[in-house]
This record gives C-alpha cells, sequence and structure tokens, in this order.
C-alpha cells in the first residue's frame, strides 16, 4: 500500500500524541492518584487518636506564631467540629482519616482535600477575614455521609479580639 509521505507523518504523531496521553493517565494512576495531593506522610489508621501527631486534635499555635490545625475525620464527624483560627495568617491544616476515605472541604473558599485512611493530608490557607465557614464532608463515606459536618470559625486578628 502506498501512503504518501505527509500522511505517514500525521500517522507518527497522531500515535506519539495517544502514547503521551495514555502514558500521563498511567502516572497519575500509578504514581499519584492512591494518596492525598499534598505528600506521602503515612499514618496508622487505627492509630491516630493515640498519635502524637493528632492527640488531641486541635489547633496549634507553636512559639514562632505558626497556626496548625490538626483534624481527625471518622465516620460520621469531624474532631475537633469547631475549629477557631485567626483572620489574616496562614494556617496549615493536617487532616488524616481514623477509618475510610473521606473529604475536607472549607465553603466559601478552595480549600479542599481528600482525607484517605493511612495519610496525612495537608495545605495551608489564609482567611482574610473573620466569619464562619461550614466544613463537609465531600467523598461518600456511609450512611451517616450528609450528616457529617464541622465549622471553621475566623477571629479577628490577635489584639482586635473584644473591640
Ligand atoms: Cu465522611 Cu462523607
Amino acid at each position: 500500500m502506498n501512503v504518501g509521505l505527509y500522511e505517514r507523518i500525521w500517522m507518527w504523531a497522531a500515535a506519539a500524541i495517544i502514547a503521551v496521553f495514555v502514558g500521563v493517565i498511567a502516572v497519575s494512576t500509578f504514581a499519584y492518584a492512591v494518596r492525598p495531593p499534598s505528600h506521602a506522610e503515612t499514618i496508622a489508621p487505627a492509630q491516630v487518636l493515640a498519635d502524637p501527631r493528632f492527640s488531641p486534635p486541635g489547633v496549634v499555635v507553636d512559639a514562632g506564631g505558626n497556626v496548625e490545625v490538626h483534624v481527625v475525620l471518622l465516620m460520621f464527624a469531624f474532631l475537633p467540629a469547631e475549629i477557631r483560627v485567626p483572620a489574616g495568617r496562614p494556617v496549615t491544616f493536617r487532616v488524616t482519616s481514623a477509618d475510610v476515605t473521606h473529604g475536607f472541604q472549607i465553603s466559601g473558599t478552595n480549600a479542599n482535600t481528600m482525607v484517605l485512611p493511612g495519610y496525612v493530608s495537608q495545605f495551608t490557607y489564609t482567611f482574610e477575614h473573620p466569619g464562619e465557614h461550614l466544613v463537609v464532608c465531600n467523598e461518600y463515606c456511609g450512611l451517616g455521609h450528609h450528616t457529617m459536618q464541622a465549622k471553621v470559625i475566623v477571629e479577628p486578628p490577635a489584639g482586635e479580639a473584644g473591640r
């Protein structure tokens, strides 16, 4: 069969594009998919409430003023269910699951991560304004999935409280 030169070039180009696409899917599936988007820090799911990184869950401010929030998700609750953070400062959320896959989405923001058992999901977000945000689980995790919620209360920066 006689295939013209240009046609042959386009056939190889199309095959190369398909190979690249399949490669991207394979890498994202096998190298990235089954862990949180942040990093590959592991934790024993059955032991999270005894693990020093999460016991007790809550808000921690270190000597340097860095704010860290440690949250444990389990069927069907967030620990803690009420999270108080200051406005105008970066807040690092460290989130893990004690049982199945959950989601951690702070409404009204783009803060959102999958929470996989066995891993610690982490992201940093700065709340510009004081206020209240609903936190929802956005991965179906069982019969009580729709009841799983918490809130983030963003307080005025230190020094302005109580004015
Ligand atoms: Cu937890 Cu849905």
